[in-house]
């Protein structure tokens, strides 16, 4: 028997989670040498996503959405990398790296049917192992289906991203700046707003807390002698309503998030005629309901080598070492102090 540590869900929360009150660590007992089923696997954890979705499932079971609620008094669970221990399933051998859907325990056994979600990492490119939940995982897969395949961005064109310090936000950049159109991206805080100029070459880059949208849309449409043409948006609120003012005519929003109402009452959009008025596209997806094999295989043969290349830069992330209380989740909503970059539990 080993102690291994767990995060269960503990507590529907009602605004924002509350580390040690949501989500709590225990500790746990479980027998690395007892006997597999036939078809499990037992797995040591790596690394495990942290995504602002996962706020969604903490809600009561009965309530319906896209994806299932976390079970109370249950770990959670998320997009992880693992390595196999032990193996009683042919199609998984000791000692390979698998990334798919993982309880967060430092150690687990996966029963058979949850094998089939999970995909051998052969790693070729040699990026670190917290990358294949990122840029290379699931986050990285939402920024391309927004940028390649919904938006339809040209090269000329101009493109305002915002939660652009965030995994989906940091790729949506590169492939806008491989298509050859500029960027207009925002940020919480100076820190992030410094990396995405510097770092990240965006074009114009603001603290959507310090200056009003409206006035760098504006400022920007005017300086380009024409309006930006696609709004990828992450965050929904008060930006949404900014980007409708001032994107063009036939502009296209793809909307991939609305953090700004995760926690509490929607923001309430009061100028949405202008998706009628100006003829735009309007159009919102769920990346889990849309990734095809044809599309996986695309996304990986293009994305890895990209980034390991060094054609996109690093991908910066904030990895949290070890599982805590639920401090690492609570990151992502935390206004005064929230992730620098991919949030991402490692466990090596
Ligand atoms: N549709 C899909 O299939 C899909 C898939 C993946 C992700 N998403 C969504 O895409 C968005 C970005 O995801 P991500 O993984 O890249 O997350 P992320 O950017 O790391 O999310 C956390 C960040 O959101 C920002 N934030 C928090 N509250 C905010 C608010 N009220 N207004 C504006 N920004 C706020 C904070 O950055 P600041 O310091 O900049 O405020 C925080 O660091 C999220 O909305 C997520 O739910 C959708």
């Amino acid at each position: 028997m080993v102690q291994i540590d767990a995060l269960i869900f503990n507590e529907i929360p009602k605004g924002k989670p509350i580390p040690g009150q949501t989500l709590k660590k225990v500790q746990q007992e479980l027998d690395l040498d007892a006997p597999l089923q036939d078809g499990e696997i037992l797995v040591k954890t790596t690394a495990l996503s942290l995504d602002p979705y996962q706020r969604g499932r903490m809600r009561p079971e009965e309530v319906e959405s896209y994806v299932p609620a976390f079970k109370l008094g249950q770990p959670i669970d998320n997009f992880g990398v693992g390595e196999v221990v032990k193996s009683s399933n042919s199609q998984f051998q000791k000692g390979q790296r698998v990334y798919g859907y993982l309880k967060f325990q430092t150690y687990q056994v996966v029963s058979k049917e949850a094998t089939a979600g999970l995909r051998v990492l052969e790693n070729k490119e040699g990026l670190p192992w917290t990358n294949w939940v990122g840029a290379a995982g699931m986050p990285g897969q939402t920024a391309w289906y927004a940028i390649e395949k919904l938006s339809g961005l040209k090269k000329g064109e101009s493109v305002f991203i915002s939660g652009a310090m965030g995994p989906v936000g940091q790729l949506a950049i590169a492939l806008a700046h491989k298509i050859g159109a500029k960027v207009v991206a925002s940020a919480g805080s100076k820190e992030k707003c410094d990396f995405l100029k510097n770092e990240l070459k965006v074009e114009r880059v603001f603290n959507y807390k310090e200056e009003d949208p409206n006035q760098v849309l504006a400022a920007w449409n005017k300086e380009q002698g024409k309006p930006f043409e696609v709004y990828i948006d992450n965050v929904a609120g008060p930006q949404l309503e900014a980007a409708l003012n001032h994107i063009g005519k036939r502009g296209r929003i793809v909307a991939i998030g609305a953090i700004n109402d995760y926690n509490g009452e929607p923001y309430g959009i009061k100028n949405i005629f202008y998706v009628v008025g100006k003829e735009l596209r309007y159009e919102g997806f769920i990346i889990l309901n849309r990734m095809t094999p044809e599309l996986f295989k695309e996304f990986y043969s293009e994305i890895p080598p990209a980034l390991a290349s060094g054609e996109f830069a690093k991908p910066k992330e904030h990895i949290f070492n070890g599982l805590d209380n639920g401090e690492a989740f609570a990151s992502l909503f935390d206004s005064q102090n929230s992730n620098f970059g991919k949030a991402v539990i490692s466990l090596e």
